[in-house]
């Protein structure tokens, strides 16, 4: 069976007048640098991947061999292109204009390089997370000023985002706005075929995803709505549910958007403003999610109508299936 390879989607996309041929570029770009990194994560320990390098990035976390070089192959693809104002990046504290000796384009990238890399170590899926907007003019028609500032973008201003997942197969999710659609890495070939075209999020389920270590410090609507998912038959929910927690959301989240359920990293007494990263975590999960009939929220406000503050900005995460999302907003006050 002949599938539509990424290439061919993408160009689909540009005849339709969705996406021009620079932002074609760009996301054909990311995808040759995802599977770069898919291969650097598949040798594993032969590769010394998740060995730390003794730095900690501006979230001061520990940064990990393969944190560094997937960001450096992310950087490495795009920064000549031609279609990118700056980048920016989990592992960078500032945001990265294009070198001068090359041309400059009208997008800004911002992306978390390797999602879950506490899981490098122990075989567990790691993956990447892309969101794409565009570089806004300055005042009286002025060239954008690729800064800070001009990232600091509601996520409904995407123009693409996407996340990849190195498991057992690596899998890239991608949406320009119609759709989430997904494509799996053909190790043949070495191209990304379309696998699971216009995905759809099952809109009643019971499975929910959480780190419960967590629960004595949750606020009380989260706690609420999971003391009744656990109560099961005998609560008010009237089911048993189920469980699942991968700790790399990339896994989580194509788990759920694959076969439905409940995504929440919330706030708590201990992370005030919740775990997650605004820009290049939660808002291209939701900007997918949303595509793929699916909901998310901070608790009381949609996730992509939220002001940002700051680039490595955190936020409660509660994401998925529409009428378990609606739920738990509907239990915030
Ligand atoms: P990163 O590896 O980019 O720092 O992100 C890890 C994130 C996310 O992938 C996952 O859902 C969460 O951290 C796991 O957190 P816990 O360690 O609290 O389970
Ligand atoms: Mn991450
Ligand atoms: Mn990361």
């Amino acid at each position: 069976m002949r599938r539509t390879t990424l290439t061919q989607f993408l160009i689909e996309r540009e005849r339709a007048g969705r996406i021009n041929a620079d932002l074609r570029l760009l996301i054909e770009t990311i995808a040759r640098a995802c599977k770069a990194i898919s291969v650097r994560v598949n040798k594993g320990s032969l590769g010394g991947g998740g060995a730390s390098v003794g730095v900690q990035n501006v979230q001061g976390e520990t940064q990990k061999a393969l944190d560094v070089l997937s960001n450096e192959i992310l950087l490495e693809a795009n920064e000549w292109g031609g279609n990118l104002a700056a980048l920016a990046s989990e592992e960078m504290e500032n945001p990265s204009p294009i070198p001068t000796h090359y041309p400059r384009g009208e997008y800004l990238l911002l992306f978390d390089p390797l999602d879950g890399s506490s899981n490098i170590d122990v075989n567990i899926s790691t993956g990447t997370i892309f969101s794409v907007l565009r570089c806004p003019h300055g005042h009286d028609g002025k060239p954008c000023e690729p800064d800070e500032q001009a990232f600091l973008q509601p996520g409904n201003k995407q123009v693409a985002a996407g996340f990849a997942v190195y498991g057992p197969t690596t899998i890239l999710v991608v949406t320009v706005g119609d759709g989430a659609h997904g494509f799996t890495l053909d190790r043949e070939t070495f191209s990304f075929a379309l696998t699971h075209p216009e995905i759809r999020i099952p809109e009643e389920t019971s499975e929910f995803a959480i780190n419960t270590s967590n629960m004595r410090r949750w606020e009380a609507p989260v706690k609420r709505y999971i003391d009744e998912c656990l109560a099961g038959k005998d609560g008010p929910r009237g089911r048993d549910f189920n469980m699942r927690w991968v700790a790399s959301m990339v896994a989580d989240v194509f788990r759920v958007i694959s076969r439905g359920g409940i995504f929440m990293y919330p706030r708590d007494s201990k992370n005030k403003d919740g775990r997650l990263r605004l820009m290049y975590e939660a808002n291209p999960m939701a900007f997918i999610v949303e595509q793929a009939g699916g909901a998310a929220t901070e608790g009381r406000t949609r996730i992509l109508d939220i002001q940002p503050k700051g680039l490595h900005q955190r936020i409660a995460v509660v994401l998925g299936s529409k009428q378990e999302v609606e739920r738990v907003a509907s239990y915030h006050p």
